[in-house]
């Protein structure tokens, strides 16, 4: 039998990253971030020069950087070309431009096709934009996290130097517009899923609810 898989959607700043982490240990399943592959990939056309506002320059590079996630929940890893771009993808140039490759349909199906892989046969929790709707459809548990504007902002305000809540709120609404009309996979509910939102919710609560549904839909499957 085909073992766990819970996926994990919703825009920035919705709390996926700690929350999918803090599944995975509780569960002992192993973890993807697919957004991070998505980052490596761009962090590799901005270090080639590719000019990203060609969508065909992008599209002509986008099957040579070699992506390799880790999946350890404790210490997620990824490298591109063995290089360790952990740091590099989450810096500002980065965090700019991986909307506009994101949206790139060759560059989804490259990344897609490497993400189904790793999930192989499952005890993963994934979490991204579109795992329950495209990457694993079949997911026993698909979560869609929401929270309110003003607390993803200022989630993720807190995480970064530099900037002000209104600042990161306008960039956010920027990237989550490209992210969600964009003509491919873009992010959307899957059918099936379970909306999650965290507003009011501290780390430990979240966790807990979406622990809660596993042990539901286990038990019912
Ligand atoms: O979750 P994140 O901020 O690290 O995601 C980075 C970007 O990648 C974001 O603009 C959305 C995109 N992304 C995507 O299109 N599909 C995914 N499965 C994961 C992320």
């Amino acid at each position: 039998m085909a073992g766990l898989v819970i996926a994990m959607d919703g825009p920035s700043g919705s709390g996926k990253s700690s929350a999918s982490r803090g599944v995975a240990r509780a569960l002992g399943l192993r973890y993807l971030d697919t957004g991070a592959m998505y980052r490596a990939m761009t962090w590799w056309m901005l270090r080639q020069g590719v000019d990203l506002a060609d969508s065909d320059a992008i599209v002509a590079r986008a099957a040579e950087p070699e992506i390799v996630s880790g999946t350890d929940p404790g210490g997620p890893t990824i490298h591109v070309d063995g290089i360790d771009v952990a740091g590099p993808i989450r810096e500002t140039e980065v965090t700019a431009s991986v909307s506009v490759v994101a949206a790139v349909p060759e560059v989804r199906s490259r990344l897609v096709a490497l993400q189904r892989e790793i999930i192989g046969d499952g005890d993963i929790v994934v979490e991204g934009r579109d795992i329950g709707t495209v990457v694993a459809p079949d997911a026993t548990l698909k979560i869609y996290l929401t929270a309110s504007a003003e607390a993803r902002a200022r989630r993720r305000h807190a995480e970064l130097a530099g900037t002000t809540v209104e600042a990161q709120q306008a960039a956010m609404a920027r990237r989550d517009t490209i992210d969600s009309t964009r003509r491919a996979d873009p992010l959307s509910m899957a059918a099936g899923a379970v909306e999650l939102d965290t507003t009011a919710l501290n780390l430990e609560e979240v966790i807990a609810e979406v622990l809660r549904l596993a042990e539901a839909r286990r038990g019912s499957g």
